[in-house]
């Protein structure tokens, strides 16, 4: 990895509690030019080093998506480069790759984001099958409506996690999410935390949500590392990965860990490698674009005309 530039937009939205989407595309159109030039900088290299242009397609906020693949177009057109549009969840698993080169499948990851909580097996590169879901909320969704009801502001994960570093689950302990199989719930929980603090009502001070936070977060850590558990027994594997921006917070690191411990090997991509980055996207589209073989040698386009247009696909699944 010579760069991996990451313009966060926190302070853009956080005023607002969370993501305004339109705000979202305009700065993302704003910003990717001069990111650019900072990786650039960065790797020591030039626009005449790259061999292959990888973009997000989907899953994602449409505005966002089509600015992404707007700007990947013109820079593949202007550069004479193959581009190709890569599922953003596989992604989140290519961040092992980055983590870990000899990593490889077969394996089972845990993909934990903002939008998702999967579990899924891959048993070759760019082919994912998914075993189980969320029946509801996704577990960075479920935190960060925690984060908001505890008055955590936005965004919340990363806040609920430091604030549960200084909790004890055992004070307010929540319910703990069961459902059959491999699939999650985490609406409940949170309902069960809206009315705990209805419940509290002044009393509800400092500590008390410092208690809570620790006890939300052990509820969907004991619940993701419990489906996790049961995947593997199902089907044993000797790579585990658990990955997505979820997959930074300090107590599912601790527990994955401790479950997969002795069963197969496990690989959590550093912190700035879990939240959403493009240095994964474009390990996804090196392990999974035929045209990444084209890289160094430029792209002879038909007719000569401009390249296939790349369909954004905002709901786009694991396919
Ligand atoms: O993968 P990601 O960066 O973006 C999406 O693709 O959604 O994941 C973002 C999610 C947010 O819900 C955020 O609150 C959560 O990951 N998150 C965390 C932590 N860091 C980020 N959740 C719990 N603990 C953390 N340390
Ligand atoms: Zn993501």
């Amino acid at each position: 990895m010579l760069a991996n530039v990451v313009h966060s937009q926190i302070d853009l939205h956080k005023d607002f509690g969370g993501v305004v989407p339109e705000l979202a595309s305009r700065d993302h159109l704003e910003r990717l030019p001069h990111l650019f030039d900072r990786a650039f900088a960065d790797a020591g290299a030039g626009p005449e080093d790259v061999g292959f242009i990888a973009v997000t397609r989907g899953p994602g906020l449409a505005g966002c998506l089509l600015v992404g693949v707007g700007v990947a177009e013109g820079l593949g057109a202007s550069w004479q480069r193959p581009v190709a549009g890569i599922n953003h969840l596989w992604g989140h698993v290519y961040a092992a790759m980055l983590t870990r080169l000899d990593l490889e499948p077969p394996l089972l990851g845990l993909v934990v984001s903002g939008a998702h909580s999967d579990l899924v097996r891959m048993p070759e590169h760019g082919r994912f099958e998914v075993i189980g879901r969320t029946r509801d909320d996704a577990a960075g969704e479920a935190f960060d409506k925690a984060a908001r009801m505890l008055g955590l502001g936005y965004p919340g994960g990363p806040a609920l996690d430091r604030l549960a570093r200084t909790g004890d689950a055992r004070r307010q302990p929540l319910p703990k999410p069961s459902l059959p199989g491999l699939e999650y719930s985490f609406s409940g929980l949170k309902t069960a935390l809206l009315y705990r603090l209805r419940d509290l009502g002044e009393a509800a001070g400092p500590r008390e949500k410092a208690d809570l936070a620790a006890a939300f977060e052990q509820s969907v850590v004991e619940s993701l590392v419990e489906k996790l558990d049961a995947a593997l027994s199902r089907e044993p594997v000797a790579e585990v990965v658990v990955a997505g921006g979820v997959a930074a917070n300090t107590l599912l690191r601790r527990r994955a860990a401790e479950v997969v411990a002795g069963r197969a090997r496990l690989t959590m991509p550093p912190l700035e490698l879990c939240t959403d980055n493009a240095a994964m996207i474009a390990a996804a589209g090196y392990f999974t674009s035929p045209r990444s073989g084209e890289v160094g040698s430029r792209l002879r386009l038909p007719g000569g005309g401009v390249p296939q247009s790349i369909t954004v696909d905002p709901s786009l699944g694991w396919g």
